[in-house]
């Protein structure tokens, strides 16, 4: 008997889409108990019907008066979650009373909840119309059991169905945010920028892209990515900047048990988890000579070892990489690799700081205002003529990360429908030094912690300064790790074109 359920266990569990197990589950409680007629039924969270299958019964046929009796009693299950089993429902004083008990010969029925934890989440219902006591405590049992494997094989695969509609609904949303007509620009050389992206998208072009911090890099290689024919597989942006030198050989190809002290385990590096999609290498003259010389060998061959091995591996992706340095100047001091240098510029992408296409300004802001206020649920707003001209003469060293920093702040601080100066950061509509008046801040605390946050901000850019924009050096130089070092360089929108003699 144990040996038949778990044979029939197997073949329910085996199953992964929700029609299948029902279906297949419903076939073998037939078999199994010799019923009539079958029916499984789960519910959605309202308690209506989600899915059904059903063997000489008709879904229908459940509204129908003449199905009273089994509506009843699959009731009673679903609210209780108390399996049933009538040998001989005309018995049952409770249902003798019932018309159709008799009228339709409902002799034998058992009905089942399928619970998870203590949700009902459907019900097996079973009946025999010609049988009396076809139901034997013995089949009961072995049915009880089996159901609890049906319970699990379903409660999986709804949320399998469940797991599999949410990414379905995100990719959509993915693919939507980065359609091409999602970046935003009526600047003429922008506008020409987003045709070349457009037409090299779909090739296997490796392409590098310019520009300062916050100017859009990353959504220009998303935007590549989701329209190729690589979409369906894995973009992975690394920042090769952000992370420590000996790491970040380990990091993009892996490395092998014992390779190095903490290397405990085999681990798949980022240029694995992007085979078949597109791997994003921002800040890519970070990298150290030795690196680069691996670097150019995966991208020509596609071939690579894990670290602390010799077993070589293959890849298919594609590369696009960014910086913010003069890779050329680089080249000329030594510090990087002329002949990758040609392999990554197949296609440059240049992309204008937001100071030299002022004109984005005012159409991005009522782009990001609409983002924030959907995303904080507030109704709509605009910005006051006044909050414009702030926007308009300041000079956005932060790009348009920072712009839509400030509109998201603006955003959610305003309780109108006006974006007025005042909810815009201080230093947009004001460059002020931090150096007293009292009226400025509303308490010493605040005063402390802004005078705090100049004098990191000032730091962190003079040793970007005296490193010439090299982050992994600055960060040395403070005395912090390059992640760290990183996070406040973006937290204060420091931008290292703008630092470099
Ligand atoms: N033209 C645009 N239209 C709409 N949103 C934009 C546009 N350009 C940039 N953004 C938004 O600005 C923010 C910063 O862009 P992104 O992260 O791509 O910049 P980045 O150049 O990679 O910055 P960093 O050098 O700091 O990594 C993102 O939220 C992005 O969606
Ligand atoms: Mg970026």
């Amino acid at each position: 008997m144990e040996n038949q359920i778990l044979d029939l266990a197997k073949r329910v569990l085996a199953e992964t889409e929700v029609h299948s197990v029902i279906d297949r589950a419903m076939d073998q409680l037939i078999q199994l108990s010799g019923a009539e007629r079958g029916m499984i039924i789960l519910f959605d969270q309202k308690g209506g019907p989600l899915f059904e299958t059903a063997r000489n019964l008709k879904k229908e046929d459940i509204e129908k008066p003449m199905f009273e009796v089994s509506r009843t009693i699959i009731d009673a299950v679903k609210t209780d979650g108390k399996p049933i089993c009538l040998p001989n429902a005309l018995d049952e004083p409770s249902m003798k009373k019932s018309k159709s008990t008799i009228r339709l010969n409902i002799l034998s029925v058992i009905c089942l909840p399928l619970k998870h934890n203590r949700d009902i989440f459907g019900v097996i219902y079973l009946d025999n119309r010609t049988v009396r006591g076809m139901f034997s405590p013995q089949i009961f049992e072995l049915i009880e059991s089996f159901a609890d494997f049906i319970s699990l094989s379903a409660y999986h695969a709804l949320e399998k169905q469940h797991r599999d509609q949410h990414i379905a609904v995100l990719e959509s949303e993915l693919r939507s945010k980065y359609k091409f007509d999602a970046i935003i620009s009526h600047e003429p050389k922008m506008i020409e920028i987003l045709k070349i992206v457009s037409q090299i998208a779909n090739s296997e072009a490796t392409v590098i892209i310019q520009g300062e911090s916050g100017t859009g890099k990353e959504l220009i290689a998303r935007s590549i990515h989701y329209n190729s024919s690589r979409r369906d597989k894995a973009f992975v942006p690394i920042n090769c900047g952000a992370l420590p030198e000996n790491l970040l050989e380990s990091e993009l190809f892996g490395h092998i048990k014992g390779a190095f002290t903490g290397a405990v385990s085999n681990k798949a590096g980022w240029f694995e988890t992007a085979n078949g999609g597109t791997i994003f290498l921002d800040e890519v003259s970070e990298m150290t000579p030795a690196l680069q010389v691996k670097f150019i060998r995966v991208l020509q061959t596609g071939e690579y070892s894990r670290v602390g091995s010799r077993e070589i591996r293959h890849v298919d992706v594609r590369v696009i990489t960014a910086t913010n340095q003069n890779l050329k100047e680089l080249i000329n001091e030594g510090k990087f690799r002329k002949d990758l240098y040609y392999r990554l510029n197949v296609i440059e992408i240049d992309l204008p700081p937001l100071r030299e296409r002022k004109c984005d300004i005012p159409i991005l802001a009522k782009h990001f205002i609409n983002v924030y206020c959907e995303k904080y649920k507030k109704s709509q707003m605009h910005l006051s003529h006044d909050a414009e001209t702030c926007l308009l003469t300041y000079d956005f060293p932060g790009n348009i990360r920072e712009l839509e920093n400030a509109v998201q702040r603006a955003v959610a601080l305003s309780e109108g429908d006006t974006i007025v100066p005042d909810l815009l950061p201080a230093n947009l509509y004001k460059n002020q030094s931090i150096t007293g008046k009292a009226s400025q801040f509303s308490t010493l605390t605040e005063a402390k912690r802004q005078a705090a946050e100049q004098a990191e901000r000032e730091f962190v850019k003079d040793c970007l300064r005296a490193t010439n924009g090299r982050i992994r050096k600055a960060a040395k130089m403070a005395g912090i790790d390059a992640s760290n070092f990183h996070k406040i360089m973006k937290k204060h929108e420091i931008n290292t074109a703008a630092l470099k003699t």
